[in-house]
């Protein structure tokens, strides 16, 4: 008895009295080309009854409640305040795309039969005209530009274009999800340390600030969540964790876990749970969508292998297993490729060792779909940022690590890369936000 009252104080501290997902929720995208398109599309499509939301976890999956006998186990969206996807708004940024349709058709993702459907709705989502510097993105031409020479200048016109979206589609929230193009490879300056810096460098037009950057600062003084989709340092910058913080609003980084990342926080933990050895992992990439033309340039293509090659160190723990882990050749590349257009190809040649140190390989060649594994992620990031949101959270938004390939961390000790402990995370979060006990599958229960 003594047990179960202690769990039950602890329940009720972490649990969250969270505002209701009433109105509309407004989901911007800086960056309306394949990955937003194929988001939106899906959005539109599940809601018409033409096909189920299938990858997205805050839709399709089920979440057990208290111990297995108690045989609860509702669908994640039944159990927390979820926005509903008929409350769904739709808008965005992009210097090249003209509307959804045009971008959807320019990505060739979809099929038209697919999009024929739903071609008028997604016709009348006409992004904004962007903040767009072609020094950060060099292999593209914007043509839907503001024309405002000043950052400062800059960001003011990103929030009134965040506060006019808002009043006319009666939104109740907002969020943002970068969707837009890496940006070529930078280290964090003194103009990033604070927000006090950081907003002098806009007004000096400091050359370090991009312009994911000046998205994130406009969303943050909106009150709008932001999360980073691609690999640009944007969340991670001081500045921008500083000003989530000041402001009470949640923000998540970085790089949508897809494709061969995903298969690989699938695997390595596979073998470290065995405790197999690992010597090297050899992975390379074609594809020819424009995502993959800009990173054919090697500044953005740095920014995406910084991203990539993180996660083996923190899933395998070498300071930990030395012996199995101390060794590891990881090369990742990328190859444009434009006939494959979005269809990636990624091969991954993987060599282990086990007893007596025999080596084995393995070869995975997974012919994926980068956009339709992207758009749910997109999808949940927004409806999960905007529950943190109502739920009085703020600043970086660990629990959400299983979408990102490079996981931001909440405070000192990186971020789980492991995508079975991301998704235990995820779920004993929601659980303890709605006053349930974590479920940690012991004997006990
Ligand atoms: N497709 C995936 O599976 C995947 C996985 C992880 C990360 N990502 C990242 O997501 C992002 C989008 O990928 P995609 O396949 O849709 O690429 P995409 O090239 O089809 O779309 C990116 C869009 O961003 C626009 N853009 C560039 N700079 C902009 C700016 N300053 N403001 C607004 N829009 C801007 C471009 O015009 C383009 O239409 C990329 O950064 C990519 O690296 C994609």
């Amino acid at each position: 008895m003594q047990l179960d009252a202690e769990f039950f104080i602890i329940n009720r501290m972490t649990a969250r009295t969270i505002a209701p997902a009433t109105g509309k929720l407004g989901v911007l995208t800086p960056g309306m080309g394949a990955v937003s398109s194929t988001f939106i599309a899906g959005v539109i499509a599940a809601r018409n009854g033409i096909s189920p939301p299938i990858g997205s976890v805050s839709q399709m999956a089920n979440i057990r409640l208290g111990t297995k006998e108690e045989n609860r186990n509702p669908l994640i969206r039944e159990f927390v305040p979820l926005a509903e996807l008929d409350d769904i708004v739709f808008g965005g940024w992009d210097p090249i795309s003209p509307n959804a349709l045009e971008a959807a058709k320019t990505a060739g993702v979809l099929e038209g039969r697919d999009l024929d459907t739903i071609s008028s709705e997604m016709e009348a989502i006409v992004p904004m005209d962007a903040v767009f510097d072609q020094r950060w993105v060099s292999r593209l031409e914007g043509v839907r530009v503001k024309e405002i020479p000043n950052k400062w200048d800059q960001a003011m016109a990103l929030i009134d274009d965040i506060a006019t979206f808002k009043e006319e589609n009666g939104c109740d929230r907002l969020v943002m999800v970068w969707c837009g193009s890496t940006e070529a490879y930078q280290e964090p300056s003194a103009v990033h340390a604070t927000v006090a810096a950081f907003e002098q460098g806009l007004r000096d037009n400091d050359d370090n600030i991009s312009p994911s950057q000046i998205y994130a600062y406009a969303a943050l003084q909106s009150d709008v969540p932001y999360a980073n989709g691609a690999p640009n340092l944007t969340t991670d910058l001081d500045c921008i964790v500083e000003l989530s913080k000041l402001r009470g609003v949640p923000i998540a980084g970085k790089d949508f876990k897809t494709g061969q990342t995903l298969m690989k926080t699938m695997l390595a933990p596979g073998f470290k749970a065995r405790m197999l050895g690992l010597r090297g992992w050899y992975s390379t990439n074609i594809l020819g969508n424009r995502d993959g033309e800009v990173l054919d340039d090697p500044e953005n293509f740095k920014t995406k292998e910084m991203s990539k090659l993180g996660v083996l160190g923190g899933i395998l723990q070498p300071e930990v297993y030395p012996d199995l882990y101390g060794n590891i050749d990881h090369v990742v590349r990328i190859n444009y490729y434009p006939p494959r257009g979005d269809n990636k190809e990624g091969w991954d040649a993987i060599d282990i060792f086990g007893w007596l140190g025999y080596p084995m390989q393995i070869k995975v060649d997974f012919l994926c779909r980068d956009s339709i594994l992207a758009a749910p992620i997109v999808l949940d990031l927004a409806l999960f940022m905007d529950l943190a949101h109502r739920a009085g959270v703020s600043g970086v938004q660990e629990w959400l690590s299983f979408y990102l390939k490079a996981p931001q961390a909440a405070g000192d000790p990186p971020a789980e890369q492991d995508l079975f402990i991301q998704q235990t995370k995820m779920k004993n979060t929601l659980r303890e936000w709605m006053g349930e006990e974590p479920v940690t599958h012991s004997e006990a229960g």
